[in-house]
């Protein structure tokens, strides 16, 4: 398994593979600029909660390093004026914001010893947040292939595997180790309209890797679950409120509705960096609104309605935490308002 996101630290660079062009190039660029980095999360060149986090403080470091600033005060307050912006490419995802954070109180509590001591402690924090990923996803896998049963057959939602992450994923992390163990489990992969997530990137990574997969059509997930042919629902999050209600991509909300009406268990997994105990309940949770054009053409190609259609295009939507049977984390499993015992 490849990595999605990763430092060169020799040369001080992000080095990320471009996701819009799956499956049919698999192109790896490399980023050194703060507006080349924003543009590049915000077009979902760098997407998933997990690897826009880990992105975006790899991308941070390899842009300030270059800097030449050489005091500390000011050094301090480009970083925060820098580490807005960058929040601002995307609103949803909070593990953007987290990393950022972290970035900024890392470089922060190495100001007395100036500029180039901030540098190393931001140098010093993305390889952490780099390497914590694939040891927390590795984890969530452990604990969710717990509930998978041989041959188990699973429907997921979007992309919330390697590519999401920097390495496993976190809803198809289960998976790879329920796989790695000899389960076979053999999955079922929502195509998720607009953007085709789901066809374009978890279908080609766990083909890739060996796991049984088959395409579905968004709308195509009740008639199985009624047939009694999914046997549990594994998806990701890109921000978990307090009281366990989960944002996911769009087309989430009616894959835990329809779950919960035929009794197919429901798991959101996610890792701790995107639980916000900060934010109450689903309801304030801000939705990023995307351009119609990804609704009114097929991937950016061909027109496919009048012009004149008005569009609604929400990226994510949220799941309310009665509708999900449980929350898989890093440290272990947990329903919604249990969350503040394991932060
Ligand atoms: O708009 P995207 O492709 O970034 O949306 C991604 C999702 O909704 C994922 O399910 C979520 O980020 C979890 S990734 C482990």
């Amino acid at each position: 398994m490849t990595d999605t996101v990763w430092p060169d630290l020799k040369n001080d660079k992000l080095m990320y593979i471009d996701q819009t062009l799956l499956p049919n190039e698999k192109r790896v660029c490399e980023c050194c600029d703060l507006r080349q980095l924003y543009g590049e999360i915000k077009r979902l060149a760098i997407r998933g909660a997990p690897a826009i986090g880990v992105g975006a403080a790899i991308g941070f470091y390899a842009y300030e390093t270059r800097g030449t600033e050489t005091d500390a005060k000011r050094f301090l307050r480009a970083l925060e004026e820098d580490g807005e912006y960058l929040v601002s490419s995307r609103p949803t995802a909070v593990n953007l914001a987290w990393a950022v954070k972290r970035m900024l109180k890392a470089a922060k509590s190495a100001e007395n010893g100036g500029v180039p001591a901030m540098k190393a402690a931001l140098k010093a924090e993305a390889e952490a947040i780099y390497n914590e990923d694939i040891a927390t996803c590795r984890a969530i896998g452990e604990h969710g292939a717990k509930l998978i049963k041989p041959g188990a057959r699973l429907l997921t939602h979007c992309n919330a595997g390697a590519l999401a992450a920097v390495r496993y994923g976190t809803a198809l992390a289960p998976i790879y180790l329920a796989q790695e163990q000899g389960k076979n489990p053999r999955v079922f992969a929502d195509e998720t309209r607009p953007l085709l997530q789901g066809a374009r990137l978890t279908a080609w990574e766990l083909a890739e890797n060996g796991v049984d997969v088959t395409l579905i059509c968004d709308n195509m997930a009740a008639s199985l679950m009624a047939k009694g042919e999914i046997d549990a629902v594994f998806v990701g999050a890109d921000r978990v409120a307090a009281n366990g209600d989960a944002a996911n991509k769009i087309g989430t909300l009616s894959v835990a509705v329809n779950a919960n009406h035929f009794g197919v268990p429901f798991y959101v997994c996610a890792p701790f960096s995107t639980i916000d105990l900060e934010c109450p309940d689903g309801g304030s949770i801000i939705i990023e609104q995307r351009a119609p054009e990804e609704v009114t053409t097929m991937h950016y190609r061909r027109m496919m309605t009048h012009p004149g259609a008005k569009v609604y295009n929400p990226a994510f939507d949220v799941t309310p935490a009665e509708l999900i049977t449980g929350i898989v984390t890093e440290k272990g499993i947990f329903k919604g308002g249990e969350l503040a015992n394991g932060k």
